[in-house]
C-alpha cells in the first residue's frame, strides 16, 4: 500500500491469555483515509486486534503506531485521546441512561452522564449525519438491539475519532439500514477518516472497503487491496481450503393435515401484534420475513411466553394453555428460543461452558437433585465438537469467548434439550462460515428430528434456503404466507417494502 500516511501501524505484535497465544506475530498497516477490513473465522483474533489498536489490550510484544505516533501501553482513554476509539461487537451501553446521554457519555461535555446545554444541538447535527431515526431522549435499555448498535456508532462518530474501529457494525441490522451505515463510512471516509471494518459479511466488505487483512488462528494470512478479491478468495484464505458456500437439504416437509406443535390463532399482544395467524408443524421449518420492526422478534417472544398475549389463541400441541403463558411455563410445554440478543438472555456469562450446554436439560441430567457431571461433562464435550466450539474446554469461561463460539454454545444449550418447538431469532448473526454451515445443519438436523423450527432472520437468502414455508410481516401483521420454494430474495424484499409503504400511506391518509 502506497499511500501517503498511514494510520494505524502494527508491527510484530503478540498477545496471550493464560498461556494460549491468541495472536502472534500481527504486522498491518493501514493507510489514513481508507476503510481496511478485517476478516476471520471465530476465534481468528480480529475483536482482539481492535482492542489492541484500541488501547483496550496491551500486546506483549511488538509495537504499535498511531497516527505517526509510537505507543506502549495505553488505555482506551489514552486511545481516544490519540483518535481511535471502537465500536464494540458486544455493545457497551449505559442501558439506564437515554441515547443522547450514552452518545456524549465519557466526554468532557457529559461526565457521568450529566447532559450540558448544546448537547442536544449537537445530536440532533449527528443524527443529521447518521439519519438513523433514533429518538434522543429514549432510555437505551428499551432500544431494540438494532437500534442500541446505531446509538454506539452515533457514539463513536461523536467523539470525532480519527480511526474507528467498528466490529461488526452491521450484525443486527437489515440490508437498508446496513446501506445507510455503510453510506455513513463513505461520508467519514470523505473527511479523511480511518475506518477499521470486522464483518462476516463478505458483500459488504466486498462492497466498502478498500483493502482487507484476512486472519487465521491468530495470525495474518495477508494483506490486499479488495478490487483483486472474490467472495470466494476471501472464504478460502480464511479456512486455509477450498471452500463451497451451499446450503444444506432440506427433509420433506410434514403433510398438511399433521397437527402443528404450535399455532397462534388471531393473537395480538401488548408488543404491538395484531390477528397473527400461523402454525408451525413437527418437522417443518417456517420463516419469517420482513424488516426491522416489522413483529419477527415480537412473534417469537410472544410464542416463549415473554409477551403477553391479549387476544387471540395460542395452541401448544392443539392444547390451549389455561392460565396466562409464563416463559417458564412455555419451556416445560417444550418452547425453545435462541435469542437475537445472546448476551443478555441467552447466556450466565458466569458460568462455564458445560453449566451453559447443560441449562436447557438440568432436569434430564439431574438425579436426585445432584447434577451428573459426568453425563453434563460428555454432553458438553459432543457439543463442543459438533459445533467446533473453540476453546475446546468443558470448563472454559464463556464471558470470554469470541462472539460467534458464544452463539454457538448457546445453540448447544438447545440441542441437547431436544424441543418440541426451537424459535431461533438471528441464530447465525456474527459467526463466520463454517459456523454458518454447521448452525445450518443443525437446524436441519433438528426438523429431521421432528422439531417444529421458527426461523427468523434479517437475512432473507437464509430464510428462503432454510424454511419449508415463510410468513411475510409488516408492521406487527402477516400479510403472506407462501412456500419458500416460491419466493426469491428480490421478491420478498420487494413484497416487504411494498406493503410497509402502503400501510404508512394508509396511515397518513387516515391521519386527521
Ligand atoms: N480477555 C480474554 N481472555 C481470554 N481469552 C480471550 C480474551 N479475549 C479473547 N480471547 C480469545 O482469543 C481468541 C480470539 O478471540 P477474538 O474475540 O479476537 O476472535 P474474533 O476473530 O473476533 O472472533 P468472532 O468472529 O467470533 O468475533 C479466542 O479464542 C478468544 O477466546
Ligand atoms: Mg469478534
Amino acid at each position: 500500500m502506497t499511500s501517503a500516511t498511514t494510520a494505524v501501524r502494527v508491527r510484530g505484535v503478540a498477545k496471550s491469555f493464560g498461556g494460549t497465544r491468541i495472536l502472534d506475530n500481527i504486522d498491518v498497516e493501514i493507510a489514513a483515509g481508507t476503510v481496511h477490513a478485517l476478516v476471520g473465522e471465530n476465534g481468528a483474533g480480529k475483536s482482539s486486534l481492535g482492542k489492541i489498536i484500541g488501547g483496550y489490550y496491551t500486546p506483549d510484544e511488538g509495537q504499535v503506531e498511531i497516527l505517526g505516533r509510537a505507543v506502549a501501553r495505553f488505555s482506551p482513554r489514552d486511545a481516544l485521546q490519540l483518535g481511535v476509539a471502537m465500536i464494540h461487537q458486544e455493545l457497551q451501553l449505559a442501558p439506564e441512561l437515554s441515547v443522547v446521554q450514552n452518545v456524549f457519555l465519557g466526554r468532557e461535555s457529559a461526565r457521568a452522564g450529566i447532559l450540558v446545554k448544546g448537547d442536544m444541538a449537537r445530536f440532533e447535527a449527528l443524527e443529521k449525519t447518521c439519519d438513523f431515526g433514533i429518538s434522543p431522549l429514549a432510555r437505551v435499555a428499551t432500544l431494540r438491539i438494532a437500534e442500541r448498535q446505531k446509538v454506539e456508532i452515533m457514539r463513536a462518530i461523536a467523539r470525532d475519532a480519527q480511526v474507528i474501529i467498528m466490529d461488526e457494525p452491521t450484525s443486527s441490522l437489515t440490508e437498508d439500514e446496513a446501506d445507510r451505515l455503510h453510506e455513513v463510512v463513505k461520508r467519514l471516509k470523505s473527511q479523511g477518516k480511518t475506518i477499521i471494518y470486522v464483518s462476516h459479511f463478505l458483500d459488504h466488505i466486498l462492497a466498502n472497503c478498500d483493502n482487507v487483512t484476512i486472519m487465521r488462528d491468530g495470525r495474518v494470512v495477508r494483506t490486499s487491496p479488495i478490487a483483486g478479491e472474490t467472495k470466494k478468495s476471501l472464504v478460502d484464505s480464511m479456512l486455509g481450503q477450498e471452500a463451497e458456500i451451499l446450503y444444506p437439504a432440506l427433509p420433506a416437509a410434514p403433510a398438511g393435515d399433521v397437527r402443528p406443535v404450535a399455532e397462534l390463532r388471531n393473537v395480538s399482544t401488548d408488543a404491538g401484534l395484531s390477528d397473527i395467524s400461523l402454525s408451525v408443524r413437527p418437522g417443518e421449518i417456517v420463516g419469517l420475513i420482513g424488516l426491522v420492526g416489522s413483529g419477527r422478534t415480537e412473534v417469537a417472544r410472544a410464542m416463549f411466553g415473554a409477551d403477553r398475549i391479549t387476544g387471540g389463541e395460542y395452541l401448544i400441541e392443539g392444547r390451549r394453555s389455561e392460565q396466562r403463558l409464563s416463559v417458564r411455563r412455555a419451556i416445560a410445554s417444550g418452547v425453545a428460543l435462541v435469542p437475537e440478543d445472546r448476551r443478555k438472555q441467552g447466556l450466565v456469562l458466569t458460568q462455564p461452558t458445560r453449566f451453559n450446554v447443560s441449562l436447557g436439560t438440568l432436569g434430564a441430567i439431574s438425579r436426585f437433585g445432584i447434577l451428573g457431571t459426568s453425563a453434563e461433562v460428555r454432553r458438553t464435550r459432543e457439543m463442543i465438537k459438533h459445533f467446533g466450539i473453540v476453546p475446546a474446554a468443558v470448563d472454559g469461561r464463556v464471558a470470554r469467548y469470541s462472539g460467534g463460539n458464544q452463539q454457538k454454545v448457546l445453540l448447544s444449550k438447545w440441542a441437547v434439550a431436544k424441543p418440541r418447538l426451537l424459535i431461533l431469532d438471528e441464530p447465525s448473526r456474527g459467526v463466520d462460515v463454517g459456523a454458518r454451515r454447521r448452525i445450518h445443519d443443525f437446524i436441519v438436523d433438528m426438523a429431521r428430528q421432528g422439531v417444529g423450527v421458527l426461523l427468523i432472520s434479517s437475512e432473507i437468502e437464509e430464510v428462503i434456503n432454510l424454511s419449508h414455508r415463510c410468513y411475510l410481516l409488516s408492521d406487527g401483521r402477516i400479510f403472506a404466507e407462501e412456500p419458500a420454494s416460491s419466493l426469491t430474495v428480490e421478491s420478498a424484499l420487494h413484497r416487504v417494502f411494498l406493503e410497509q409503504n402502503s400501510h404508512r400511506n394508509r396511515q397518513e391518509g387516515a391521519a386527521p
